[in-house]
């Protein structure tokens, strides 16, 4: 007895059938990490991690710093000023000089409520907040409003020159204090 084969078997293509192409070769395997590989990987994770670090440290060292202009300035020949209280540099620093029988006191144009400049009146005799209403005596004192403190005073010197040196960066407003050196300069 003899048996025929199926004419159906795989690949064999059946009578009138084109033959079949034959299978995809599998796709290759993704090459494995080796342990040599892995530790290079690991060095330079940690590399980077302490160049990361070192570079945040250094930027701890050099902060950000903001260059303001100069608090102190010259504010020209001290006889140049007449007695009472000059607005010369009212505007470009933001100081008032007032010029006594004795000498000089310079006021910083800043309401001590909340900030605003106020205006000088010379016929009141007064300085006046335009913002909440505070008024202050050619000492800085508060006449009105709601200023809790007068008027802060800055240092001030009569240089070799006989120029007026103000400085900003020196206040003070307190009675028995504001009236003397640096906050007063002497000047027959
Ligand atoms: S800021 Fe001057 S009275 Fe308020």
């Amino acid at each position: 007895m003899t048996t025929t084969p199926p004419s159906s078997a795989p690949g064999a293509g059946g009578p009138g059938e084109p033959p079949r192409a034959p299978a995809a070769a599998p796709a290759p395997k993704p090459a494995a990490v080796n342990r040599r590989d892995f530790l290079w990987l690991g060095w330079g994770a940690l590399v980077s991690f302490l160049g990361a670090s070192a570079a945040a440290t250094a930027r701890f060292f050099f902060p950000n710093v903001i260059y303001e202009p100069s608090q102190k300035f010259n504010a020209g020949p001290a006889q140049s000023y007449d007695k009472g209280v000059s607005t010369r540099w009212l505007n470009e620093q933001r100081v008032w000089i007032v010029r006594t029988d004795e000498g000089f006191y310079a006021l910083w144009a800043r309401c001590t409520h909340l900030g605003c400049t106020p205006n000088w009146f010379g016929d009141q005799g007064r300085f006046r907040c335009p913002c909440h209403g505070s008024n202050f005596n050619p000492d800085g004192d508060v006449i009105a409003g709601p200023a809790p403190i007068p008027l802060w005073r800055t240092k001030v010197e009569i240089a070799t020159t006989g120029d007026l040196i103000i400085d900003k960066a020196v206040l003070e407003n307190r009675e028995g204090l504001r009236g003397n050196e640096p906050y007063f300069a002497k000047y027959a």
